[in-house]
């Protein structure tokens, strides 16, 4: 631990903040955090947590799902510019009027979105339980899926139910493509290729499994391997690490280099940490009424995705 690291850990005890943040986040967060996941654990962690302020490593939605689960503690972003291109992809009165077009819409919406979608979203889900979410919706009804075309269609794929798809992305993932992965392949033709489902089509046929950042820990802990192929944001990597030092992990590259870093995740820096924590700001503050309509759909994702 570094002083700025040893710092934040007597504040956190002090304050009685807990710190939760995303695996996507640098390696000296990750190591000062209280609890280190996908953002399925961090919305059960966030619900859950009894304390005087929750400081959320990751980005905005995250943080907004934090206050919407737990309306009473105080909920802070190091930095409350840390978007995500996916969320910005998707804006509520958009959603709201292709809904009142197709009046037996079901709007599945990945977590990833801001609470506006949220709000008007019939249930929500992340890459870690959306194949769950989706079996579980009435089939007399058409399902929207909102905002990853990339997740939505590997739902498709793996549950065989039709859906019709938003168009965004994820910046980060569709940068890695079929020639990049093909290459790394042939470099370590023993290494399993584990990647997000939020990749392209052609990357993922290119995978051994697709999963969330937190399922890629068991898959590689189960996994006799000695070395993966890792295609996702690169903080994955000290989060796997940390974890399963004994094996090595390689990063999937890009076409242009092997640095697949979210710059929205990575806002966030120990200072920032710090400075939030001594003062409490920046707080994440939402309307009450946002809230309330938001929770229903993230309660019934928490509910279905336990049975
Ligand atoms: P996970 O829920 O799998 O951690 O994914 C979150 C995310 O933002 C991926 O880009
Ligand atoms: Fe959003 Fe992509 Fe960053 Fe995840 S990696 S937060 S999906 S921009």
């Amino acid at each position: 631990m570094n002083p700025l690291q040893e710092e934040i850990i007597a504040l956190k005890k002090a304050k009685n903040a807990v710190i939760l943040a995303h695996n996507y986040q640098s390696r000296e967060i990750q190591e000062v955090a209280d609890y280190v996941g996908d953002s399925l654990g961090l919305s059960y962690q966030a619900r859950d947590a009894r304390a005087d302020m929750i400081l959320f490593c990751g980005v905005h939605f995250m943080a907004e799902t934090a206050k919407i689960v737990n309306p009473n503690t105080k909920v802070v972003l190091p930095d409350l510019n840390a978007g995500c291109s996916l969320a910005d992809s998707c804006d509520a009165p958009s959603l709201a009027a292709m809904k009142a077009r197709n009046p037996n819409t079901y709007v599945v919406a990945y977590i990833n979105c801001t609470a506006e979608v949220k709000a008007i979203s019939d249930v929500i889900c992340t890459s870690g339980n959306a194949l769950k979410i989706v079996q579980r919706i009435p089939k007399e009804k058409d399902i929207l899926f909102v905002p990853d075309q990339n997740l939505g269609e590997w739902v498709q794929e793996q549950t065989g139910r039709p859906m019709k798809m938003w168009q965004g992305n994820c910046y980060v993932h569709i940068e890695f493509t079929h020639n990049s992965i093909t290459r790394i392949r042939r470099e370590y033709p023993d290494a399993p290729v584990v990647a997000h489902p939020e990749s392209s089509r052609a990357v993922r046929m290119l995978a051994d499994e697709v999963c969330s950042t937190e399922k890629m820990v068991h898959y590689c802990r189960d996994n006799p391997a000695e070395a993966f192929i890792i295609v996702t944001e690169s903080g994955m990597l000290h989060r796997l690490r940390r974890e399963l030092p004994h094996k090595t992990f390689i990063p999937g590259p890009t076409e242009r280099c092997a640095c697949a870093d979210c710059r929205y995740m990575k806002m966030n820096t120990l200072e920032k940490v710090l400075e939030a924590l001594e003062t409490g700001e920046p707080e994440l503050v939402m309307p009450q009424d946002l809230q309330q309509k938001a929770l229903a759909p993230i309660e019934r994702m928490l509910d279905w995705s336990r049975n």
